[in-house]
């Protein structure tokens, strides 16, 4: 029989106890013996919720029980989180996890210590919720090179945007409705800023390159700054508006960016709406390929937290090969990422002026016109619009 603990009982935590219980028996003949909760770990008490009969407050008590071999981290946050994953590791627990934050952060030296120990850190549900994106990365695209991964990473903010896409709300409204419904935070700054996903392409860069990536180095962008009047133009261009996550090689390096991008009704993201996730892969070999699902929520993250579990189970005493360095990668200037440009202008200006022949949009938005540039580098349209009154701009991907 195999032990495991969990560490955290909040939303991903209940969830993954969930997903043991509900499918034991199947768990069981996949792991090849049975597979049992005996901790979990959290301050608060759970009164008439049977996980009582596991509860514990004591980290000591998980860590110093030898019969523990797995352990979900699902408490989220760097602190403790960061130093209860390295004590499992070093005590030669495997650890599975949905965090992140500590992934993006420490992603390379975990994966070291736990070599180190005959251990495995994994952590496919820290990106894309229950998509598998991290495993199929990792072992079924080991041949090709990867030339780009981008996708649509935060459910919560492309809830937001299908929102006000679609009901034609103000992002300040769609913001209290997602908060409402439990999407958003009460502190909505990670996913709505665009942190959130800036951490989840700095793994999957990390991954494809096998250098850490700093998901600091990333430049990011959010959607706070999205109107009613940006959707007016991109309804008109046969576009949606989505938060995109994109890393591109570029020699022996990648450029990484986030940002809101009008993305074309025939592009496969377009169609990605409400929380769900995609991940848009382009191997040398492979050519393209699409991973999509359910980005976030209690049970597809807790899935991907117990597949990983399944996962560890299979594979006590071996090592699961990771490809993931600590040498730091220098990314590309995302200021050579080249594209089209969209931005609006008030009535009377000379667009063509600065960025030469593009494209006049006329969405009916008084006192102001639609255009889109020529394709250019980020370098190149700074430069040109520093001289022009641009009242908004969003980058146009396809
Ligand atoms: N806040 C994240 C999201 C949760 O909305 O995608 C899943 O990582």
């Amino acid at each position: 029989m195999i032990k495991v603990a969990i560490m955290g009982y909040g939303t991903v935590g209940s969830g993954v106890y969930e997903v043991i219980k509900t499918n034991q028996k199947s768990i069981d003949k996949k792991v090849g013996q049975e597979l049992r909760i005996k901790y979990v770990l959290d301050l608060r008490e759970f009164p008439g919720d049977p996980v009582m009969e596991v509860l514990t407050h004591d980290f000591e008590e998980i860590l110093n029980d030898e019969e523990v071999k797995i352990v979900a981290e699902v408490m989220g946050g760097l602190h403790p989180a960061y130093e209860f994953t390295k004590r499992c590791l070093e005590a030669g627990k495997s650890v599975c996890t949905s965090n992140k934050e500590l992934v993006a952060e420490h992603g390379a030296e975990l994966i070291q210590i736990a070599k180190e120990h005959q251990v495995n850190y994994l952590f496919e549900a820290s990106v894309g919720g229950g998509i598998p994106i991290i495993r199929p990365l990792n072992s079924s695209l080991t041949a090709d090179v990867i030339l780009e991964i981008s996708g649509i990473l935060n459910g919560t903010t492309n809830y937001m945007l299908t929102k006000m896409d679609r009901e034609g709300l103000d992002y300040i409204d769609v913001l209290k409705e997602a908060q409402h419904k439990g999407y958003a935070e009460l502190h909505p700054e990670a996913d709505v800023e665009g942190w959130d996903a800036c951490r989840k392409i700095a793994i999957l860069t990390s991954l494809a390159s096998g250098s850490q990536v700093d998901y600091r180095d990333i430049y990011t962008e959010g959607i706070t700054k999205i109107t009613t009047r940006d959707f007016a133009y991109a309804k008109k261009m046969n576009r949606a508006i989505k938060l995109l996550a994109i890393s591109r090689k570029v020699g022996d390096t990648y450029c990484v960016m986030v940002s809101p991008a009008l993305i074309h009704r025939e592009h496969p993201l377009y169609m990605v709406n409400d929380v769900f996730n995609a991940v848009f892969v382009e191997g040398n070999m492979l050519g393209t390929s699409m991973f999509y699902g359910s980005g976030a929520g209690k049970l597809p993250t807790a899935s991907a937290v117990a597949g990983d579990i399944v996962d560890a189970a299979r594979h006590l005493g071996k090592i699961i090969t990771l490809f993931w360095e600590p040498e730091k990668l220098e990314l590309a200037p995302m200021e050579q990422m080249t594209r089209r440009f969209f931005v609006r202008m008030k009535e009377g200006a000379e667009p063509e002026a600065y960025f030469g022949d593009g494209e006049r949009i006329d969405a009916r938005v008084p006192g102001e016109f639609g255009f889109i540039t020529p394709v250019m580098s980020e370098a190149e349209y700074a430069a040109k619009a520093a001289g022009a009154e641009i009242i908004s701009m969003l980058r146009v991907e396809g």
